[in-house]
């Protein structure tokens, strides 16, 4: 054992890792690493700079050096589709892989399975963090690119009352709009502000990454006044300014944080077969991102 307590790195130690580009800021190894040690696995989890060109050499590098999984974050999600063996139901649903697991065969064969565990962590911290149902739920969604795009089609998987998409480009709204009716046709899309009151706005856009971005909610077209709760996909900072106004306005709030981790334990227990402990990794989270 290390003075940490977690067994020492020797030949028997697992590796798991996560490929990006960017990469600096990922809190994953300090929210896998420490759910690791609390269940005392000789594992360790790393992050690596990884140019897209390179992602395919990265991933068999991987396969061949006996990793037992790595996760991929932006830019890699997409890519990673056409570079596994096998797709399991989730990544093939959403068309994005964000976590491989490296699986031997009887023969010693090693080979590779692509998941998505994205999606239901949208979900999952919608419903843990925000106490929201989800079903029959009125929502407004802002931003249609990658991240906006999977959350629209798990809402309407769920059976959310009506989306109301809104976005800077309104084509790629449209487009999503387009998606959802031919493969939920139930579910009321439209883009654009409704008139109504709703249950949830849900930021997927990038605009709070910043410190000088303006929110994303254009207050002038929908009031705050009018929604209960507000998610905001943004983890870092804790509070955009989004997310500010809709506590003053007396919102439910939660951000990003919540479907990180989840994302991640998903990812844990596709690995190894065990319980991720949440709370640990939750606060190994807290801890790397906000510094307490
Ligand atoms: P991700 O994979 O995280 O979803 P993305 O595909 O680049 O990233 O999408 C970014 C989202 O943020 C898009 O909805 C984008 O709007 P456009 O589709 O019009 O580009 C939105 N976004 C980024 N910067 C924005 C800004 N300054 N104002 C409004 N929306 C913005």
């Amino acid at each position: 054992m290390s003075q940490s307590g977690q067994p020492e790195i020797n030949a028997a130690t697992r590796l798991c890792a996560v490929f990006g580009s960017p990469i600096a800021h990922s809190a994953s190894p300090a929210m896998h690493n420490a759910a690791f040690e609390k269940l005392g696995l000789n594992w360790r989890y790393l992050a690596f700079e990884v140019n897209p060109k390179n992602l395919r050499a990265a991933i068999e590098g991987a396969k061949a050096m006996n990793f037992a999984g790595i996760n991929l974050t932006v830019p890699h999600k997409l890519l990673a589709v056409e570079m596994v063996d096998e797709l399991n139901e989730s990544a093939r649903k959403w068309g994005a892989v964000n976590t491989i697991k490296f699986e031997t065969g009887k023969s010693g064969k090693i080979s590779t399975r692509g998941f998505n565990t994205d999606a239901d962590a949208i979900t999952q911290s919608l419903r843990e963090d925000l106490k929201l149902k989800l079903h029959g739920a009125k929502v407004i969604l802002l931003g249609a690119g990658g991240a906006g795009r999977t959350a629209a089609l798990k809402l309407a998987s769920e059976k959310v009352a009506e989306l109301f998409l809104v976005n800077r480009t309104r084509s790629k709204a449209e487009k999503i709009a387009g998606e959802i009716k031919k493969q939920f046709p139930s579910i009321k899309t439209s883009v654009g502000f409704p008139k109504a009151n709703v249950d949830l706005i849900l930021n997927a856009t990038s605009l709070g990454l910043k410190p000088g971005d303006a929110s994303p909610l254009d207050e002038r077209q929908f009031s705050l006044k009018q929604t209960r709760a507000v998610y905001d996909m943004i983890y870092r900072p804790a509070e955009t300014k989004l997310l500010v106004a809709a506590k003053k306005s007396g919102c439910k709030t939660a951000n990003g944080l919540g479907m990180l981790l989840r994302q991640g334990a998903a990812a844990f227990e596709i690995w190894t077969g065990k319980p991720a402990p949440l709370d640990v990794m939750r606060r190994a989270l807290e801890e790397s991102i906000y510094g307490h």
